[in-house]
C-alpha cells in the first residue's frame, strides 16, 4: 500500500495540543524542550505510553487510562526510575490535559526520561546522577497504518530482525530504547513496500509487529502469542481477549509458528495506535480471502462501538473527561483518590500487564 513515498509518509496529525504537562504544571508546547546532552538522547533512557482518547456523544473519553498508567509505572520500576509520581496524579494530569486541549479525540503521550542537570552534568552510562523529567503531550492522530487499513487490511512481511530477548531488553517495559528494534523492523518493511513487519522471538515463534500485537484466526478460534514470546502486554490485546470472551469466541494464547501465518484464515493487529487492523497478506501470500475476515469484523465492530461509548465494555474502560467528578468511596492507598471520575479503583489492571489472560487451557 506504500508507493515510492512510503518512507516519508507519516500518520496524519491534524492538530497538536498547545500545552504540555510537565512535572505537575502545564507549560506551552514550545517550552517543552531538552538539552542535547541529556542522558536520554545518548543512552535511550526513557519509558513512555501511548493512549487514545475517543470522541463520544458524552464528549472525549480516554480508553483504559488506568491500565496504561499502571504499565507506565511498571516500566519506570523496571528501569529503577524513582520519580515519586502516583497513578492518580498521572491519571488526573492526562484528563486535565485533554480537557485543556479542547480536542474531541486525541492520542496522549506520557514520557519519563533521564534528563541533564546543567549545574551538575553527568555524562556516563550510569543513569542515577541524572534528574528525571516527566511530560505528557497530546495530539489528534489519524489512522496509524493508513486510512484504508482498518477496512481493507495491510500487506506485511516477516522481519529478518528478531524481537528482543527477555533477558536483554525486557519487552514488557515500554521503553524508548526498545523502539530501536521496532524501527529496524518498520524500516525494513517500508523499504520493501510493506506497511508493517512482524518480528519473530528468539526461538523463531511469532512475537508481534513493530508497534502492535498480533492475532490469528483459525477456524472458530482466535490465537495470540503469549507474553513469553517477548511481546508488549498490549492493552488493546487484553481488550480483544475480553471482547472475544464476551462474544463467545474461543481465544487462546499459543506459540505460533511463522508458517501458520500463511495458512491462517484471518490475521489482525491490535494496538492503541493501529487499533484493530486486518492483515491481508504476509510476505505476499494472501491471508484467507485477502481482506477483513468475518471474525475480525465482529471484534473490530465491538471494539469501535465500545470506544465510541455505544456499547457496554467488559469493564469501566472509558473515562469521560468533561463529566462531573464522581466520589470514589472504595479508593485504597494503592489507588488513592481519583479526581477525574468514572474509573474503578482496585481493578485488575496490574494483572493483565504481567500474567497471561486468555481463556482456554
Ligand atoms: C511493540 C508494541 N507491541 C504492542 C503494542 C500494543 O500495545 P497497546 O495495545 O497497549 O497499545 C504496542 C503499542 O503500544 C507496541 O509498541
Amino acid at each position: 500500500m506504500f508507493a515510492k513515498d512510503g518512507k516519508a509518509k507519516d500518520v496524519s496529525t491534524p492538530r497538536i495540543c498547545d500545552v504540555v504537562w510537565h512535572d505537575g504544571e502545564f507549560i506551552k508546547w514550545n517550552d517543552a524542550r531538552v538539552h542535547v546532552m541529556s542522558h536520554v538522547l545518548h543512552y535511550g533512557s526513557s519509558i513512555f505510553e501511548g493512549i487514545r482518547c475517543y470522541a463520544t456523544k458524552r464528549g472525549p473519553a480516554v480508553f483504559r487510562l488506568r491500565e496504561h498508567m499502571q504499565r507506565f509505572l511498571n516500566s519506570a520500576k523496571i528501569y529503577r526510575m524513582d520519580h515519586g509520581l502516583s497513578l492518580d496524579q498521572l491519571f488526573d494530569a492526562s484528563v486535565e490535559l485533554v480537557r485543556r486541549s479542547g480536542l474531541e479525540q486525541c492520542y496522549i503521550r506520557p514520557i519519563l526520561f533521564r534528563s541533564l542537570d546543567e549545574a551538575h552534568p553527568a555524562f556516563g552510562v550510569n543513569p542515577f546522577p541524572n534528574p528525571l523529567a516527566c511530560y505528557i503531550g497530546a495530539w489528534d492522530w489519524g489512522k496509524y497504518l493508513g486510512d484504508e487499513a482498518i477496512e481493507k487490511g495491510v500487506d506485511v512481511c516477516v522481519s529478518t530482525w528478531n524481537r528482543l530477548t527477555p533477558n536483554s531488553m525486557p519487552a514488557m517495559a515500554k521503553s524508548g530504547a526498545n523502539y530501536m528494534n521496532s524501527q529496524l523492523i518498520k524500516m525494513e518493511a517500508l523499504v520493501n513496500g510493506f506497511a508493517e513487519g512482524i518480528a519473530l522471538d528468539d526461538r523463531g515463534y511469532v512475537s508481534e509487529g513493530s508497534g502492535e500485537n498480533i492475532f490469528m484466526v483459525t477456524g472458530d478460534t482466535v490465537l495470540t502469542p503469549p507474553l513469553s514470546s517477548s511481546i508488549l502486554a498490549g492493552i488493546t490485546r487484553d481488550s480483544v481477549i475480553q471482547i472475544c470472551n464476551e462474544l463467545g469466541i474461543h481465544v487462546k494464547e499459543r506459540s505460533i509458528q511463522r508458517a501458520a501465518l500463511y495458512v491462517a484464515d484471518e490475521l489482525f493487529f491490535s494496538g492503541t495506535a493501529a487499533e484493530i487492523t486486518p492483515i491481508r497478506s504476509v510476505d505476499r501470500i494472501t491471508v484467507g480471502s485477502g481482506g477483513r475476515g468475518e471474525i475480525t469484523t465482529k471484534i473490530q465492530n465491538a471494539f469501535f462501538e465500545i470506544t465510541k461509548g455505544e456499547r457496554a465494555a467488559p469493564g469501566k474502560w472509558l473515562t469521560y473527561v468533561n463529566e462531573k467528578k464522581e466520589a470514589q468511596p472504595n479508593s485504597t492507598s494503592r489507588g488513592g483518590s481519583i479526581h477525574a471520575g468514572n474509573e474503578p479503583s482496585g481493578d485488575d489492571s496490574q494483572a493483565i500487564l504481567v500474567y497471561q489472560t486468555a481463556s482456554g487451557d
